[in-house]
């Protein structure tokens, strides 16, 4: 297949889409809290003060409330009494306003606000609590007037878009306990002198702050903090440590309460030695870094005092080489993470001494665990992350000894075996997740079973791309009702699809590609009213699609391509799935003509209805499902940089039957050629090669840009990019793009890798909700990377809420 870019013979390599998936958040976070009108007032008869009042009345006038949030803050009678108001708490002695809980934090059930922070709330001088974390302040400055509010004593403004030096104001809040600041894109720009006023502080979160200029200052300070059990400086910049400075500190004597030290992504090179004697140090996040000795060397710098109290400890995304130390000198180790490393070689048989151990990840690094058949750990691991490790042959045993595990991740593990039928029959009551893709794992899915198959727990299941055959009619036996997550992709599975999807609810993702499985799409999947990703290419599927689909109205992308389905191109998927992203019925033996109803879903970025046998004309509105309005909104949703604005869009409706002329304004649907990068599109295909098409090729548009073979096949068209020239027409004037603009270009191009890059090492949300397209040559094999890729953001997703929760 040819590349058809903006300009031809362009060489854009990287194409990364946003998906996102936001109902996920509330699906996994069902535990979490969620304060609303925390107000007490009535019961107490607590009335609040109307200076109060007011200026609460004022601070809201700052706030954009898309969400309606503060409806009820209003001055009439039966609402006055602002101790009812949401998010407000009072004294219910003295009605003074103590509290305001305004996180807008999405992941907890919030809504956020837009706006500014307003000085009114300098006149609630009994403020104890603030709370406006995840909100969009639209990068303003912390406004200087905080520093009044000297009671207070837990103030949160992390994740809330502020930005500029973090003012020294704050020195005057000597009350704190806890300080986040976390997550915005704040700087020091002298020093922590502020900080070393705060002597009652325990939790500290200057996360993503940019300190590099305070270099080793910010130990020498936070040292003296007599309170403070958990800081976190992670992503600030922060260079190596100069070891000689800090010889002269003695840790156990500074740090005393320390518990908790998140210093992950930096630019540290050694753990000083002195760490090790944080005697309290429970916690150590260091993943990230630029540690890039011996594991051993590591390890052995933390062996002070804090090897008995050390619980976690994440080294993971460094350089870490063996040699692997004798991990029974840290007997108390909860979590060890040192996944995405260089070690190779045998992990040592010492892990095994660790009785206390719950999660264990060591995933793409090239380690082999080869314990013999019939060791018992002491452990019961919670999680087991182990994708890309040495496993096999054999389905290793001692993984069968672990009765508590919720997470068990051993994908890509070089297990070729068959899956022990006794251990998938009675699998632990508390797996939620069992990923063991990528093997090569043959042998049939159990038929035969009597009990209900996989734990009613159950959320994630991906047996993808191994050697499984058979039908799947057990299916119906599995009784996971949280089943979110569903992969048997790239099997060698067959038959029917039991009618059974009533039973899963909520699946937001099903695949079932590379498969064989054959006949009519059963009715039931139209319960999955959740699902996000439907996936059935490549299978041997025919029929009609049952119009029960259309209940599936949360899909966002959708691929039945390579099958042997029939019948016109149902409206309902215009009419019923409002999120459609991607449409794909390629390579199917769908007929009539294309209709209208398409063009209302308007965030389509991909329509593949290529090798169809599908006739009528173009329809005029094609263009409507590109619409830029809905883009930016998505953009700013999920606080993207405005500069990428590029996404792709692909078109492709070649080896049809269509007929007539080409639908000018529909096809301005790819834009301009871009003069700046303010309105970069990344990729743009349009294929409509091999139809019955004729006419003159609409120009102004950026048609003329496309590739040749784009038109190809089509007996009746002309003009330009086509050499084919249309009766009394000149010489076709090709207009190629200028030096400039392909410069543009390339440089935009790099910016966005390195944005897409940073966004995903930072673990930022784009991080997690981005997705990301290799494009090489062909854009399906890209779009399948998408869908992988996007079952990789899940998983990761998923991880993260397990970490945090
Ligand atoms: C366009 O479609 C034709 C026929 O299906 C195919 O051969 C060609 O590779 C396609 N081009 C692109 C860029 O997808
Ligand atoms: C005030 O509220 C707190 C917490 O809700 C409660 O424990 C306390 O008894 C209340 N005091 C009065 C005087 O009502
Ligand atoms: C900080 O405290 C000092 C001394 O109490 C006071 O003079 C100053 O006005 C306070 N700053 C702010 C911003 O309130
Ligand atoms: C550090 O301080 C602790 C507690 O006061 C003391 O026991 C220890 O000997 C000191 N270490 C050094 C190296 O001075
Ligand atoms: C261990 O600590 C010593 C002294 O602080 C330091 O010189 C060395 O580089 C550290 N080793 C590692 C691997 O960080
Ligand atoms: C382990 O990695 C080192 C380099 O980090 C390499 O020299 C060595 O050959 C590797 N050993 C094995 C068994 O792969
Ligand atoms: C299933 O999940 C729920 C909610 O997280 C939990 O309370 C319950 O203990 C789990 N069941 C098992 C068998 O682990
Ligand atoms: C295309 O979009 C416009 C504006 O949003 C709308 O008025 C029109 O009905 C749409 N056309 C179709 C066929 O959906």
């Amino acid at each position: 297949m040819t590349m058809v870019t903006f300009l031809s013979g362009g060489s854009l390599k990287i194409v990364c889409a946003i998906l996102v998936i936001t109902p996920l958040v509330q699906y996994l976070r069902p535990a979490l809290g969620f304060i609303s009108g925390v107000g007490v007032g009535d019961a107490n008869n607590i009335r609040c003060l109307e200076g109060e009042r007011q200026a609460l009345l004022e601070f809201r006038k700052g706030l954009i409330d898309d969400y309606g949030r503060l409806s009820l803050w209003q001055s009439e009678d039966e609402n006055k009494n602002c101790c009812n108001w949401e998010g407000v708490l009072c004294s219910n002695q003295t009605g003074h306003v103590l509290e305001l809980h305004l996180s807008g934090s999405q992941d907890d059930g919030m809504k956020p606000f837009r706006g500014m922070i307003s000085p009114s709330l300098f006149e609630l001088p009994y403020l104890t609590f603030l709370d406006l974390s995840s909100n969009d302040f639209n990068q303003s400055h912390i406004p200087k007037f905080i520093g009044s509010l000297n009671n207070l004593k837990h103030q949160d403004l992390s994740w809330a878009n502020l930005s500029g030096p973090i003012p020294h104001e704050l020195e005057n809040l000597s009350r704190l306990q806890y300080l986040n600041l976390g997550r915005s894109d704040l700087k020091i720009i002298e020093n922590l002198k502020w900080l070393s006023h705060m002597s009652t502080i325990e939790y500290l979160d200057l996360s993503s702050t940019y300190l590099s200029v305070v270099a080793n200052d910010w130990l020498e300070v936070v040292s003296y903090l007599p309170n403070l059990k958990t800081l976190s400086l992670w992503l600030c910049d922060l260079p190596p440590l100069s070891l000689s400075s800090l010889s002269h500190f003695n840790y156990s004597k500074s740090f005393a309460p320390l518990e908790t030290l998140d210093l992950h992504h930096n630019q540290f090179v050694h753990i000083p030695k002195s760490f090790g004697y944080i005697c309290t140090l429970r916690e150590l996040y260091l993943s990230s870094n630029n540690f890039n000795g011996q594991l051993v060397e590591l390890m052995d710098n933390l062996s002070g005092c804090a090897k008995d109290s050390l619980e976690v400890l994440d080294l993971s995304k460094n350089h870490i080489t063996r040699l692997l130390p004798n991990f029974s000198i840290f007997p108390s180790l909860k979590n060890l993470n040192l996944s995405e490393n260089e070690l190779n070689g045998t992990l040592p048989k010492s892990i095994g001494n660790l009785s206390n151990l719950e999660l264990l990840n060591l995933s793409s690094t090239s380690l082999s665990l080869k314990f013999s058949l019939d060791w018992v750990p002491p452990f019961q691991l919670d999680r087991i992350y182990l994708t890309s490790c040495n496993l096999g042959p054999t389905f290793p045993n001692w993984i069968q000894t672990q009765r508590k595990v919720s997470f068990l991740e051993i994908s890509d593990a070089n297990i070729s075996d068959t899956i022990p039928a006794e251990w998938l029959e009675d699998l632990p009551s508390t797996l939620m997740d069992l990923n063991i893709s990528s093997n090569q794992i043959h042998g049939q899915l159990p038929n035969r079973v009597l009990l209900p198959l996989f734990p009613t727990n159950l959320t994630f299941l991906n047996l993808s791309k191994n050697r499984y055959l058979g039908s799947i009619s057990s299916l119906c036996k599995i009784n996971a009702q949280l089943l979110a997550f569903l992969d048997l992709s790239d099997n060698m599975l067959s038959g029917r699809l039991p009618n059974c999807f009533m039973h899963w609810r909520k699946l937001i993702v099903l695949n079932l590609s590379g498969n064989n499985f054959f006949r009519e799409v059963p009715t039931s999947l139209g319960s999955l009213s959740g699902l996000k990703t439907l996936n059935l290419n490549n299978n041997n599927f025919s029929g009609e699609l049952p119009s029960s689909l259309g209940n599936c109205s949360s899909l966002i992308v959708m691929d039945l391509g390579k099958n042997r389905f029939s019948g016109k191109i149902p409206a309902w998927i215009g009419e019923s799935l409002p999120r459609l992203f991607s449409l794909s019925l390629h390579s199917n033996k769908f007929a009539g003509s294309i209709p209208l109803h398409l063009c209302w879903s308007k965030d389509l970025q991909i329509l593949d209805l290529s090798l169809n046998d599908i006739s009528g004309t173009i329809p005029q509105c094609l263009n409507n499902f590109t619409g830029m309005t809905r883009r930016e909104l998505f953009y700013r949703e999920f606080k993207l940089p405005g500069r990428i604005l590029g996404i792709l869009k692909i078109i492709d409706l070649s080896r049809n039957k269509l007929t007539g002329k080409l639908p000018s304004e529909s096809l301005s649907l790819l834009g301009e050629i871009p003069s700046s990068i303010s309105n970069l599109t990344f990729l743009s295909v349009l294929n409509l090669s091999y139809n019955y098409l004729f006419g003159k090729i609409p120009s102004s548009t950026q048609l003329q840009s496309l590739d040749a073979f784009a038109f190809a096949g089509n007996l009746g068209l002309c003009g330009p990019p086509l050499t084919q020239l249309c009766p009394g027409e000149e010489t076709p004037n090709q207009s190629e793009p200028t030096d400039d603009v392909i410069k543009d270009k390339e440089e935009d191009e790099d910016e966005f890798r390195t944005w897409f890059y940073i966004g995903i090492g930072f673990g930022s949300p784009i991080g997690f909700w981005g997705v990301c397209i290799a494009l090489v040559f062909d854009w399906r094999h890209a779009y399948f990377l998408l869908l992988d890729r996007m079952i990789v953001n899940l998983a990761r997703l998923r991880r993260k809420f397990q970490t945090r929760g």
